[in-house]
């Protein structure tokens, strides 16, 4: 009989951000972040051990993938091997649930569900914080997507890998959402990954960045303690800026920005001052997220409509955790 896994996990925004390891092979973190899971954009992945194959098989929305694309997942369940002592290989197939036009990277998703099937295909049993340890290995920010809500990923201590883990710190049932402004849907042209090696390698501004980083972490729990929703976007906004200024200091500089980035970001500024409070974050990409209460997203998004168009604008609640997939939820 063949084992089967399949999982869906939601795509996560940090709101305090990471940008840059102290570890790349590890991919341990500089710093503490802490993001907030959505629920409009997901990957579902199904794992199927089959001994029969001599390698690893990837299929990404029905189509099969090369072999580069395929050794990366490779490695990746070679993890979930060596843990299971098994050399089975598997047939992996993926699907994005990512709106074209949003441009947001999967990479937070996507291995969040690889792990969750992988987990069960081979029967390890993990528990989600250790999960979130082998997350961490494909991509990042995809430990932070094993929770729902929003989650803590602990920097964790010297090169103990197992010490690096996402907690989910509050189920953020308290009035928030995000709309994301789709600037460019095109992939990106540095990724993150090169962009924060280089940031860390020749930015003077880096340092700095991992202190204020620290002082930020702190105050958002404070907030989210508070539930207050006013500091909770305002550190979100600071956070996320000091991320890019910080790219700006590299030497060649890094800007992830457009000319319609600054334009979301000066509308979102005024609709703050005419008294919806919403914030704004970026990633490695000129796409901009807007953090707000979810009771006012339909009267920031008629505001946001003045400048953009219906499919630029992608509203999300906020997302749950990973999720195991029975044979009927397994819709493809
Ligand atoms: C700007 O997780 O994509 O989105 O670990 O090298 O795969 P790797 O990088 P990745 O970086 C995400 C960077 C960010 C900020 C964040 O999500 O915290």
């Amino acid at each position: 009989m063949k084992q089967i896994g399949r999982c869906r996990a939601h795509t996560n925004i940090a709101l305090i951000k990471y940008w840059g390891k102290r570890n790349n092979d590890l991919f341990l973190p500089m710093n503490s972040s802490l993001s907030l899971t959505l629920d409009a954009f997901y990957t579902d992945t199904s794992v199927t051990l089959d001994s029969k194959l001599e390698t690893d098989e990837f299929f990404l929305n029905g189509t099969k993938q090369d072999k580069d694309e395929t050794k990366k997942i490779s490695r990746f369940l070679d993890l979930f091997r060596q843990t299971a002592n098994s050399e089975v290989h598997a047939k992996i197939e993926s699907y994005n649930h990512v709106p074209t036009a949003a441009g947001l990277a999967s990479s937070a998703s996507a291995f969040a569900a690889l792990a969750g099937a992988a987990n069960t295909a081979w029967q390890l049993n993990l528990d989600k914080q250790t999960l979130s340890t082998y997350a961490r290995r494909g991509s990042g920010s995809s430990t932070r997507s094993i929770y729902g809500g929003l989650v803590e990923w602990t920097m964790g201590e010297g090169d103990i890998s197992e010490s690096s883990h996402a907690i989910e710190i509050d189920d953020a049932s308290w009035d928030i959402g995000m709309i994301v402004i789709a600037i460019n849907k095109h992939k990106k042209k540095l990724s993150s990954r090169v962009g924060m090696k280089l940031t860390v390698d020749t930015s003077p501004f880096y340092p700095v960045w991992v202190t204020e980083a620290k002082k930020d972490l702190i105050a958002m729990k404070e907030a989210i303690k508070r539930k207050d929703f006013i500091k909770l976007g305002e550190i979100t906004e600071s956070n996320g800026m000091k991320m890019h200024a910080t790219m700006l200091g590299a030497t060649p500089p890094i800007s992830y920005w457009e000319p319609d980035s600054v334009k979301a970001i000066n509308k979102v500024k005024e609709i703050r001052n005419n008294g919806i409070p919403c914030y704004v974050t970026m990633d490695a990409g000129p796409n901009v997220k807007v953090l707000c209460r979810q009771s006012q997203m339909s009267d920031i998004l008629d505001k946001l409509k003045e400048s953009f168009t219906n499919d630029q604008l992608i509203c999300s609640a906020v997302g749950e955790g990973i999720k195991q997939l029975t044979d009927t939820e397994w819709s493809y």
